[in-house]
């Protein structure tokens, strides 16, 4: 079910709007503070917060005491000051006494270690015991807070797999060998599939598989592989055994939780996860850096896809400083509002914050919220306040759909989490980073692109970029080339093509999945040394990764070939050409300056060309949803729009189209 189907969160029929608020943590105030925090969020204009995340400990005091009274109290003033609840099944972190208890409960490390109570989500996804109470929980709120007028949605745990994605304990080991036998039936195929007779690995009994835990040397990469699509499977498991007990209580109201669609994420395979929520929910932070505009309008972007194109919920962002980088930096005058704005240009219908109130104590103290240390006399209260007003005038946007793009960027979990494996050509490959590169320079020659699950369905798009995709089954390998075949236009990189989905190579010359398609054989890799790069002939520089690229179709021309280091005189940019449709390489990391020259040359036959006059091309991105189109500053100067004005450093315009 997608949000277009089930807007209940929207709560008040007839009444689009772009919800707006955070989490409220009232539990770390005084009573007397919670109805001034409820006028407050209505003199900034919050709609929905989402209550209870952290809650376990006071809700469940001990194992059959039970406190809702303080939370009845909380939703009734919400409720009464108009504002939704999107309520939290509290499971995200288990109270002291319960770890006490059963600390069978607690997350194994790698090495053996207990991970100790102390932080937060510190329990084994696969614990039947935290299973059985956490289900509890879950069946009190619900049944407590099933009709509760303030109740919209609920919020099943948080963030899963932030802290507790890989458990190593017996718990884990147990199901994953259910995993394992559901997977493969039999040893003989586990055998196969992870290609055992390597070292010595040979299984003759179930039992003798274990999670990869700390060993001696590089550990079988098939078995990494399955540990991590386990793991994922696990938490995902623990959210539906949540979420059977909402919908049999509350059939009504929509169950999601916060993904975390960020760079230094890969745990959780979102793709699939997108299928098991009633909307999707993301929590952005602001990777400081050159890219950091670029990076948050790509995981907008690939959160819009995610929800299939349809709106989805910002779950949390930050006001202005987090306080868990290095060093932790204040926004500007302006990004409050642009970063928000942002994830709406993208499909976002909710504007979050983590929090409400900032916290006095605690391990949070220091990140920004919407009511700062200093209170309501503050610029960033101030700026929380004008984008309350901002998101209700633009009440129009609410529900629209995002306008698909010519281009898609294809986004693989898999591939990320292979192509980084250990034991490769070379450390240095960022999966996420050659991703976000190419939608940078697409955002600097103003062309739009959908950053689209792999699995979701791209042929529609007439150019597909596949930055390093590298795990490529079978069914994919045809799917690219039907694609092709059918006129589409294909562009893939280096370490492309290579495996298939039990980290098996593909024979015969690299990349064996798409070699005939690509019309290349590669026998060596040519990974480069830090701090080397290579001189293309159409004046772009490569480094990372370079390829013996051998040229084996009539019909494949380079597009470009290397002028220095060792495949000089060779190719390095090929393109195939099949029927209308084509299919290109790249054989090195060209990063967006690079890319931003090649890509006319692969739009141009894709027929795909910018939405934006010359003169706004890289300074402005454009987004568009169904009736609003959005340009977006990319500069740290005002842009003149010609007819629809200037647009301030920062600043967003919302056109009606
Ligand atoms: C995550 C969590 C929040 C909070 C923020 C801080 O998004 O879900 O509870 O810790 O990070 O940035
Ligand atoms: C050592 C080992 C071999 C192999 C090579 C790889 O020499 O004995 O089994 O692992 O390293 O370089």
């Amino acid at each position: 079910m997608g949000i277009a189907e089930n807007r209940r969160w929207l709560r008040r029929a007839g009444e689009a709007r772009l919800e707006y608020g955070a989490d409220y943590n009232p539990e770390q105030w005084p009573r007397e503070v919670w109805p001034d925090d409820v006028r407050a969020m209505r003199a900034a204009g919050v709609t929905i917060v989402s209550v209870g995340i952290f809650s376990w400990a006071r809700l469940q005091p001990g194992p059959e005491q039970w406190d809702f009274a303080w939370l009845d109290e909380v939703l009734d003033l919400l409720h009464g000051g108009g504002i939704l609840a999107d309520l939290a099944t509290a499971t995200a972190s288990p109270p002291p006494w319960l770890t006490t208890a059963y600390p069978e409960i607690l997350l194994v490390d790698q090495h053996g270690n207990t991970v100790w109570p102390g932080g937060r989500q510190y329990w084994r996804p696969t614990s039947p015991v935290f299973r059985e109470h956490a289900l509890r929980l879950v069946r009190e709120l619900a049944t407590r807070y099933a009709g509760h007028p303030a109740l919209a949605a609920w919020h099943v745990g948080n963030e899963f797999g932030a802290h507790n994605c890989h458990d190593y304990s017996e718990d884990a080991a147990t199901t994953f060998r259910h995993w394992l036998r559901h997977r493969y039936g039999t040893l003989t195929v586990l055998n196969r599939a992870w290609g055992t007779d390597f070292w010595s690995q040979r299984y003759t009994d179930w039992g003798q598989i274990i999670p990869p835990r700390q060993a001696a040397a590089q550990i079988n990469p098939a078995c990494l592989l399955d540990f991590q699509r386990f793991s994922d499977y696990a938490l995902r498991e623990h959210y539906r055994a949540e979420r059977a007990v909402l919908r049999k209580l509350t059939p009504a109201i929509p169950v999601t939780t916060n993904f975390m669609v960020m760079p230094g994420v890969k745990r959780m395979d979102y793709a699939a996860w997108a299928g098991e929520v009633d909307f999707v929910a993301n929590d952005h932070y602001v990777t400081p850096g050159p890219q950091a505009r670029d990076e948050l309008s790509f995981s907008a972007n690939l959160t819009g896809n995610l929800a299939g194109g349809q709106p989805w919920f910002l779950m949390e962002h930050s006001t202005s400083a987090v306080n868990w980088q290095p060093v932790n930096l204040a926004k500007q005058p302006g990004e409050l509002a642009r970063d928000s704005l942002t994830h709406v240009a993208h499909g976002a219908d909710a504007v979050c914050f983590f929090q409400w109130r900032q916290s006095r104590a605690g391990a949070e103290k220091y990140h920004s919220a919407m009511l700062p240390h200093a209170g309501e006399q503050s610029a960033v209260f101030r700026a929380v306040t004008d984008l309350g007003k901002r998101l209700a005038a633009l009440h129009e946007v609410a529900g629209t759909a995002r306008v698909p793009a010519d281009v898609a960027i294809l986004f693989d979990w898999e591939s990320w989490w292979v192509a980084e494996q250990d034991s490769h050509p070379t450390d240095r490959l960022r999966y996420h980073q050659e991703a976000l590169d190419w939608y940078s320079a697409l955002l600097d020659l103003g062309v739009r692109a959908d950053v689209v699950p792999v699995g979701s369905n791209w042929e529609r798009h007439r150019l597909v970029i596949a930055p390093i995709l590298h795990v490529v089954p079978d069914y994919l390998a045809d799917r690219l080339a039907a694609f092709v075949d059918a006129g589409g236009h294909l562009v893939t990189t280096y370490f492309s093509g290579i495996v298939d989905q039990n980290d098996h190579v593909w024979l015969g010359g690299y990349p064996g999945a798409l070699r005939e398609l690509l019309g290349i054989r590669i026998e060596e890799f040519g990974p480069l040394p830090d701090g080397v790069s290579v001189a293309l002939d159409d004046d772009t520089t490569g480094t990372l990764w370079t390829d013996h690229v051998e040229v084996t179709d009539p019909a494949t021309e380079i597009l470009a070939g290397y002028r220095t280091g060792d495949q000089a005189g060779r190719a390095a940019i090929t393109r195939r050409a099949v029927g209308s449709g084509s299919a290109a390489y790249v054989s090195t990391r060209l990063a967006p300056a690079g890319l931003a020259t090649l890509l006319p040359r692969l739009l141009e036959p894709a027929g795909v060309a910018s939405e934006l006059p010359p003169e706004l091309r890289g300074r402005v991105e454009l987004a568009v949803r169904d009736g609003h189109r959005f340009l977006i500053n990319r500069t740290g100067e005002p842009v003149d729009l010609g007819v629809d004005g200037l647009l301030p450093a920062n600043g967003v315009a919302v056109i009606p189209r």
